[in-house]
């Protein structure tokens, strides 16, 4: 066992770890750049990730996963991340909000056949559950599918897909009853190859510029009985619980993004001067450091926590919603902070394209939106915390 003390880590974590820290400095660091400046999907590098066993690292072995737990999860996706954080997010949508659904709430013949080939990372997984008018409050939406005979027919627009215009396989959330509000959702795996499933919008991106995003539409889209996930009716209760998952994810993502921020801007520290001296020297940029690593440090402590009592949920089957929103919230806050004085102290060189610290921050901001915004982890963590639901 090694690790931080209060977290052991094993052999094989340490070897996951190492294994994509190589990964990401040989084949993203010299490509990030470039694919953020033109926004085109790094598929080349992404079926490698596949191949390493990064696109279902939860997912059994005989399920075409790698059969690590959920520790290996965020170790693997933080050193990604640390590097790229687009990578990092098509990594974690695959992972968290598809086949970790799939797992969860599939049966066999989805496991085997729509899981498989996503957790390889031979096709690409997405979630949809996000709409124009319904974001935050998601039990709101519009989208319609309808029980015709053996099949539902699915019509609507859902929106802010990430890897909507790449992924082979959806896990759609669209209302079947609207009357019951939030308990008339049902989720459904989408095949994108069949007809009546169409890419609308690209999203223009601040940041994650090479992640796909876009629009999804349904125009009479028929799918299969046996392609709903869970039950009629169970769709928002499977939506929250995947997103549990999917927070931790993106906890870890703020973690790697806000680890590099921070290393560049110590080693900057050490070696740029001013006024005759080194500028770590001041107190201005010193003290900087010492806030960004101490809430690094607590962030991280919030991640492997939370991907600890993942873990345990495999077990004894209790929600983590609480460790999961803690750690999305903390993370990503985090994760602007230290962004933010990283540009500050890099002055100029932090501002230009010529140094990834630009890139840092801006990939940083979406974490503090996607998958639950900063104030519905609050909302979340509070209404827990106050017993309200
Ligand atoms: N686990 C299990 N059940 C849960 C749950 C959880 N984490 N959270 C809620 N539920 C259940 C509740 O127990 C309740 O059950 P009953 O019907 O039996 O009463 C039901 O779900 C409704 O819960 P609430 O009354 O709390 O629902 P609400 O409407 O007040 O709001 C919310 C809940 C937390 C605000 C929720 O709407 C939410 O998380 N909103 C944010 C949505 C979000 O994160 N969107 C991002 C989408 S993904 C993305 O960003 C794109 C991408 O591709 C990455």
């Amino acid at each position: 066992m090694t690790g931080n003390g209060l977290f052991p880590l094993t052999s094989e974590h340490e070897m996951i770890r190492q294994a994509a820290r190589d990964f990401a400095q040989k084949e993203i660091a010299p490509i990030a750049a470039e694919f953020d400046e033109t926004g085109d999907f790094p598929s080349a590098t992404i079926r490698k990730m596949g191949e390493m066993g990064f696109m279902g690292i939860e997912v059994p072995e005989e399920y075409g996963g790698a059969g690590m737990d959920a520790m290996a999860y965020v170790l693997a996706l933080e050193e990604i991340c640390k590097v790229d954080a687009a990578h990092g997010t098509i990594m974690s949508v695959n992972n968290s909000l598809f086949c970790h659904g799939i797992l969860k709430f599939g049966s066999e013949m989805q496991k085997q056949k729509y899981m498989g080939a996503v957790a390889s990372g031979s096709v690409i997984g997405a979630y949809s559950l996000t709409e124009p008018m319904s974001g935050s409050d998601a039990g709101t939406m519009r989208s319609r599918a309808v029980r015709d005979g053996d099949d539902y027919v699915l019509n609507g627009r859902k929106s802010w897909v990430t890897s909507g215009p790449v992924a082979k396989y959806i896990v759609v959330f669209m209302m079947t009853q609207p009357e019951k509000k939030h308990r008339g959702v049902t989720a459904f795996i989408v095949d994108t190859s069949r007809p009546g499933f169409g890419v609308g919008k690209k999203e223009p991106k601040l940041g994650i510029r090479a992640s796909a995003t876009s629009e999804i539409v349904f125009e009479d889209y028929r799918l299969p009985v046996e392609d709903r996930l869970g039950e009629e009716g169970e769709g928002f209760k499977i939506a929250m619980v995947v997103l549990d998952a999917g927070r931790i994810g993106i906890a870890a993502q703020a973690l790697g993004i806000a680890e590099a921020a921070y290393e560049a801007s110590l080693a900057y520290a050490r070696e740029r001067e001013a006024f005759g001296q080194k500028i770590g020297e001041f107190q201005g940029i010193s003290f900087k450091l010492a806030d960004m690593k101490t809430r690094i440090e607590a962030s991280r402590l919030l991640v492997y926590n939370a991907a600890l009592a993942k873990e345990r949920s495999k077990q004894t089957g209790e929600r983590y919603t609480l460790e999961a929103s803690m750690a999305k919230l903390f993370a990503s806050e985090t994760a602007m902070f230290v962004t933010h004085a990283a540009v500050q102290i890099h002055g100029g060189m932090g501002y230009s394209k010529e140094l990834p610290v630009e890139r840092y921050f801006r990939d940083a901001k979406i974490t503090e939106i996607y998958e639950g915004t900063s104030e519905i982890q609050r909302l979340v963590i509070s209404r827990a915390e106050l017993g309200l639901r």
